[in-house]
């Protein structure tokens, strides 16, 4: 049985309407969590990315086994490469969830340290495809200048990314602990 915190099922809610995108594209997938809840549970995606820049994280998720493991594509690589290759080539809605950044793992080791967010909100804005929806996750540290974190989150705030993004957002909001844009 998969326990599933709050946010969680936010975005569960998000992906569950019949209208939101039916390819879900995530950056930093870890150990695997989110990528396998929503290969689980989230019933009109069809196809799963997602992307690692760490080889022995990469290797951990893509080796797990769980719900409907056929639908995700595993990929190991930097999302500032990888993110605009699929912003170019996928064609359709894609509901893009943004978590790439510096963290600890379970095992208390320390993941890469890169912060890819603004060069994959350029790609995803510049790509100009009504219907994309955006997850930028982690908004308990918007705005915060965060050492422990070796991360520049003092200048990613909500009104930074709405003028980052400019003219191509229809509509966000904050949900759980993630800001989504509807573009
Ligand atoms: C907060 S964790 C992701 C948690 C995961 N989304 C989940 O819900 O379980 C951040 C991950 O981003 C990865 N990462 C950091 N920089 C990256 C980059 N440039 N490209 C891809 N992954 C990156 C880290 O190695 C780490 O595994």
């Amino acid at each position: 049985m998969i326990i599933m915190k709050s946010w969680q099922r936010s975005l569960l809610k998000l992906l569950n309407q019949e209208s939101a995108p039916k390819v879900f594209f995530g950056t930093g997938t870890k150990e695997g969590v989110t990528t396998a809840i929503v290969a689980a549970k989230a019933k009109f995606v069809t196809q799963i990315y997602t992307v690692e820049l760490s080889e022995a994280l990469y290797r951990k998720a893509s080796g797990k086994e769980f719900k409907n493991k056929d639908k995700v594509t595993f990929i190991h690589g930097d999302s500032r490469d990888v993110t605009p290759k699929y912003t170019r080539s996928i064609r359709e809605p894609v509901f893009w969830y943004l978590d790439a950044h510096y963290c600890i793992t379970k095992d208390r080791e320390a993941a890469p340290n890169s912060f890819p967010l603004w060069g994959e909100l350029e790609a995803v804005r510049d790509r100009g495809i009504a219907g994309d929806m955006v997850w930028i996750d982690d908004t308990h540290t918007f705005g915060k200048a965060r050492p422990d974190l070796q991360q520049p989150w003092e200048d990613v705030t909500d009104k930074s990314i709405l003028k980052f993004m400019g003219r191509s957002v229809r509509k966000s909001e904050m949900i759980g602990k993630g800001f989504v844009l509807w573009l």
